[in-house]
């Protein structure tokens, strides 16, 4: 990286909003001379989240490139439409899809089964669905909706996936997280603490920030000539998502606002391009590895033993969902072909 590409990203980074915002994607992609997207016909994706947003700019983009693609989605309509859409966007027909509800680990469990029965070998795993939930909702004692969808379901699924990720070229895991990660220091208590007042903006940023340290420990326990892991933030993106939980936000950054395959551009590259291939357990921003922390007191004193117990914890709370197949009418993931 040259010495003023260099002085542009720490000015960029030091102003935040310019970092996050449609300009620091512009700036970064002009002076790193971004290069296009690798090819890789034949590979094999899963996408989550896939019905909108920056999950739906990440499957059309993966297609475009010639993935076979299988979008995770909840809802039977709106998943069939974004795959009529990623279709015609990408003019690529490997497009398939099953329904799975990220905070229904029995539904998880069987998408994945879905997912092994369909490919061989599976290239690329981005865990993207994910919403702020503003009141507390619980799926199980101890665990909300926003733990269940943005940590639980895709351990699992990177769990259940991962002898069929170890067989191909280097798999890659792809988690999307979020900048809301550098407000919260990272504490196992707290994602289950009931105690106080719920805050669902809080409750994602600790969740997202637990996101990064379970990467960590993924790239730890993973081989890295099978499988890398990445998690990546897409700065701020105008999608249905953000327009929801922030609609204040999202009418005051308006025009500053990335779009969705801005958003989606750094999971694309992470996917495809051969130096991600040499990297795990990282944090990504515009095609760039991140610092994990903007203020000291996020800091932890013992990282190493923070990953370990976070993935301990959530190989508890998935256990019960290996045991038998769901049991009618809980979100059995349900098998679709084109
Ligand atoms: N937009 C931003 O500025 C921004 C910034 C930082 C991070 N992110 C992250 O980017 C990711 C995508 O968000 P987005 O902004 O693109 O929002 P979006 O347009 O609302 O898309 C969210 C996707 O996640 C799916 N989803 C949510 N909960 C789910 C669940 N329990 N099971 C299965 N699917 C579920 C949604 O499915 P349905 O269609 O069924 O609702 C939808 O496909 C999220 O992880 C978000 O935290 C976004």
């Amino acid at each position: 990286m040259s010495y003023s590409a260099r002085l542009a990203d720490t000015a960029l980074e030091a102003s935040v909003v310019g970092s996050f915002s449609r300009v620091g994607y512009e700036i970064r992609r002009h002076v790193d001379h971004w290069e296009p997207f690798t090819p890789r016909p034949g590979a094999t994706a899963v996408v989550t989240g896939a019905t909108s947003g920056i999950g739906l700019a990440t499957a059309t983009g993966l297609a475009r490139l010639g993935f076979t693609v299988l979008i995770v989605g909840r809802d039977d309509g709106r998943t069939r439409r974004a795959r009529e859409m990623i279709v015609a966007a990408s003019a690529h027909r490997d497009v398939d899809y099953v329904l799975a509800d990220m905070a229904d680990l029995a539904s998880v469990h069987a998408a994945a089964a879905w997912v092994t029965s369909r490919v061989d070998h599976l290239d690329v795993l981005v865990h993207n669905a994910g919403a702020i939930t503003p009141t507390r909702t619980l799926v199980s004692p101890g665990v909300d909706v926003t733990v269940a969808s943005q940590l639980l379901g895709p351990f699992l699924l990177t769990r259940e996936l991962s002898d069929t990720l170890a067989r191909g070229d280097t798999g890659r895991v792809v988690t999307v997280s979020s900048g809301g990660l550098y407000t919260q220091r990272f504490t196992l208590g707290a994602l289950e603490d009931q105690s106080g007042p719920y805050d669902g903006a809080t409750q994602y940023a600790r969740v997202k920030r637990a996101q990064v340290v379970l990467t960590r420990e993924w790239a730890r326990r993973f081989d890295p000539a099978q499988v890398v892991a990445h998690v990546m933030h897409p700065g701020w993106v105008d999608t249905p998502g953000l327009r929801a939980s922030l609609p204040g936000f999202a009418r005051v950054m308006g025009p500053w606002l990335r779009t969705p395959d801005q958003g989606a551009d750094t999971v694309v590259w992470l996917a495809s391009a051969a130096p991600a291939r040499a990297v795990s357990g990282a944090l990504w921003l515009d095609r760039r590895r991140r610092h994990e922390h903007a203020v000291p007191w996020t800091r932890s004193i013992d990282p190493l033993a923070d990953q370990a117990a976070l993935w301990e914890w959530c190989a508890a709370r998935v256990a019960p969902a290996r045991r038998g197949p769901p049991s009618p009418g809980s979100g059995v993931a349900r098998f679709v072909s084109p």
